[in-house]
């Protein structure tokens, strides 16, 4: 087992959030979900970033298990599906996402997208709300919230999220929604931080910043996410490059490196715009 140990962030609750994580959309529930988890908790990664969608919480949990850490030291994250928008259908949901991570709590359970057409998100936070005083959960928080977003889910809340998980890469820097969030004391976690294995990677300042350090251009994508005080899920299947996505202490980027990738906004969203985003 790697004695290797990640940073940390503390949530506005006083939680502490490892600042890299695993990403497990799009690995097959089974054998895949559950090699790919066991090979990062090996590595060190103490954070795995699942949702009820992803259809693969139950290989999560089996990995979890396998891997012999004591639970409290690991932190699972899973997200409420847009179908169960209403106080007790995001209750049962809640509910069979435990029964199939079979871990006795979760660590960071979000609303996975804002629905505003439906605008009943304010009710599915009620039902958070209830979990999080009831303990079934350790931090409560959202996904794809635009500031407008959240300042109706404030204004009708007694707790304010701890995190707030939206697309975020060089390439889409989210700089008005960071402001905000650091505004209200929420962490943003970056999702498809290497853009999906796009562009980015390819990018010839990364490229040259990855020359330069001795690494990757993934580790200098990932190391910039970690240096901009973000919370950081890269997805892979693969244990070389989960291996890889982890190695990003031993190197540092200096303030030009960082201006450099800043400059690289292009405002380019690959994934859905969570105003218009009505998939269910
Ligand atoms: N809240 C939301 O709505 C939302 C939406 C999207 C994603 N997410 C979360 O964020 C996580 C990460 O986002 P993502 O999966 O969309 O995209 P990502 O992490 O930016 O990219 C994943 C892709 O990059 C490849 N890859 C990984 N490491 C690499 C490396 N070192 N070099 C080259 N290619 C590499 C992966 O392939 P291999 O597997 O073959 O390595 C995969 O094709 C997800 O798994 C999920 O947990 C949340």
């Amino acid at each position: 087992m790697s004695s290797t140990s990640v940073p940390t962030l503390t949530l506005n609750n006083g939680v502490q959030i490892p600042q890299v994580g695993l990403g497990v959309y799009q690995t097959r529930e089974g054998a895949e979900v559950e090699r790919a988890v066991s090979a990062a908790l090996e590595v060190g990664y103490r954070l795995i970033d699942t949702a009820a969608i992803y259809g693969n919480e139950v290989g999560v949990g089996k990995a979890v298990k396998a891997s012999g850490l004591p639970r409290e030291d690991i932190f699972i994250t899973t997200k409420l599906w847009n179908a169960h928008h209403a106080y007790d259908a995001a209750l049962r949901a809640f509910d069979e996402s435990l029964a199939k991570l079979d871990c006795g709590y979760v660590d960071l359970y979000l609303i996975h997208w804002p629905l505003p057409m439906e605008g009943r998100f304010t009710e599915a936070w009620k039902a958070l709300e209830e979990l999080y005083n009831s303990k079934r959960v350790r931090a409560i928080g959202v996904s794809n919230f635009k500031p407008h977003h959240l300042e109706e889910l404030l204004r009708g809340a007694e707790t304010v999220p701890t995190v707030n998980q939206i697309e975020l890469h060089p390439m889409f820097q989210q700089k008005e929604t960071r402001a905000y969030c650091a505004e209200h004391n929420i962490v943003v976690e970056s999702y498809s931080p290497l853009m999906q294995a796009g562009e980015a990677l390819e990018h010839p300042v990364i490229v040259d910043l990855a020359r330069q350090h001795g690494k990757t251009p993934a580790q200098v994508i990932l190391r910039w996410h970690v240096q901009s005080g973000l919370v950081v899920i890269p997805k892979s299947a693969n244990p070389e490059r989960i291996r890889e996505n982890f190695a990003l202490f031993d190197f540092e980027l200096s303030t030009d490196d960082m201006q450099a990738i800043e400059g690289m906004e292009r405002g380019v969203r690959i994934s859905a715009d969570p105003d218009t985003a009505a998939f269910k």
